[in-house]
């Protein structure tokens, strides 16, 4: 399929049938088969000759499969409130967050993938795309964007915490680089935010695991300058607009 431009839509025209197949309805063949039964419809007329259909930028707006408005056209970015316990994988064994979304999404092509991965059992913020350009932009080093996690520790802080990992000077074992300076907060005895220019493995853990503490649970708030809603439950999820995606990277960045 072509590329989507911004409001979503592939930029050249394309086959309905083809367009629905990507988006998971079925096989070319079944689609063919849906249309023949009258269960597409647009500007909720029976649309039967599916193949000749001329794409629009507002079709999907006006086109209905079994009553319901079309899925999200490719170019969709999905915040959701990644729950404790399940995966960023498509193919680990166990719980995976692609299972929370609808099942004809985890057909589309191109696929959603999580932006990043958060481990199993940290829950918070975590963003979804089938855009391998939005993708790379967000997790781009070069970018620096910001993430903050809010950690619950099973044993009380130090104090020197702030003053180490702000340094730039942070090993990690079994790494040959320092962590980029990372921002620190106090916000109990046994609790603190902390925010992160770069994102490697099990980082948050593993930077009180070097001051001898643990991680208890692990929280992400936020992604550059996106927020986790409120009141998204966890396990739950909704589309983000352009000016949220945009958004993403208007935070600043703790400088090197
Ligand atoms: N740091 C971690 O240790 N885990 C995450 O999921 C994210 C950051």
């Amino acid at each position: 399929m072509s590329s989507p431009n911004k409001s979503g839509f592939p930029r050249s025209a394309c086959r309905l049938d083809r367009l629905l197949a990507n988006l998971g309805y079925g096989s070319r063949r079944e689609i063919e088969i849906l249309a023949r039964n009258g269960r597409i419809r647009l500007d909720g007329a029976v649309l039967r000759e599916i193949g000749r259909v001329a794409l629009t930028p507002d079709f999907s707006a006006r086109l209905t499969v079994d009553g319901e408005a079309l899925d999200p056209l490719p170019g969709m970015v999905l915040m959701m409130h990644k729950p404790p316990g399940v995966t960023c994988s498509h193919k680990e064994a166990g719980p995976l967050v692609y299972r929370l979304l609808p099942e004809r999404w985890r057909r589309r092509d191109p696929a959603l993938s999580t932006v990043g991965r958060l481990d199993k059992e940290t829950s918070g913020l975590l963003l979804l795309t089938d855009d391998g350009a939005i993708l790379h932009k967000i997790i781009s080093p070069r970018r620096k964007v910001a993430k903050i996690y809010r950690a619950l520790l099973a044993c009380d802080l130090g104090g020197e915490e702030a003053d180490l990992f702000a340094s730039g000077a942070m090993m990690l074992e079994g790494e040959d680089k320092p962590l980029r300076p990372a921002g620190f907060e106090i916000l109990g005895a046994r609790e603190a935010r902390v925010t992160l220019n770069e994102g490697r493995y099990h980082q948050v853990r593993r930077m009180f695991a070097a001051v001898g503490n643990h991680v208890v649970a692990l929280h992400r708030e936020t992604l550059g300058g996106l927020t986790l809603d409120e009141n998204l439950a966890p396990g739950a999820f909704r589309l983000l607009d352009a000016l949220e995606i945009e958004a993403i990277f208007a935070a600043p960045a703790i400088s090197d």
